[in-house]
């Protein structure tokens, strides 16, 4: 089994940037912490990073035959993407969405998000905890529907 890790605009200043709100833990960090994690799980990753919209797009339709879950932290395009709504959604995958901080405990734009809809769960608040509970809650949910099927 194979996930997909995605990472939004900014998210490679992580550890650099407003440290108070998203930890200094850096991306490199967040991604060991991820394939250990996933080590024990059984399962492989692949992860991507991108601060543009469109590379992100490109990317989500040339994963498609090579996962079966999408694990994403869309940063701020998830407050404001139908594009990456659509691309999620048009992978057919489940998908789960993660965020460092707590978004609907901030400021009034950071509310709404146009992923929660397409994803089956979403992690907040945990800092980059919140990876590692969104990756084993996607790998829990694969092994139901897969068991189901
Ligand atoms: C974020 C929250 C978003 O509102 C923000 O734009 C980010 C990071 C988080 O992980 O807490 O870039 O996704």
């Amino acid at each position: 089994m194979k996930i997909a890790v995605i990472h939004g605009p900014n998210l490679r200043l992580l550890g650099h940037r407003e440290p108070d709100i998203y930890g200094t833990s850096t991306l490199e960090d967040i991604n060991a912490d991820l394939q250990t994690e996933a080590v024990g799980l059984g399962v492989e990753l692949e992860t991507f990073q991108s601060n543009h919209e469109g590379e992100l797009l490109d990317y989500l339709e040339e994963v498609i035959p090579r996962v079966q879950g999408i694990l994403i932290n869309p940063a701020g395009l998830t407050h404001t993407s139908v594009s990456l709504r659509d691309g999620l959604a048009g992978t057919g995958l489940p998908v789960v969405e993660v965020h460092l901080s707590n978004p609907p405990a901030r400021e009034p734009f950071r509310h709404r998000s146009f992923v929660a809809p397409v994803a089956v769960g979403t992690v907040a608040g945990f800092a980059k905890n919140s990876y590692l509970f969104g990756l084993r809650g996607l790998v829990a949910h694969l092994q139901r529907t897969t068991e189901e099927n």
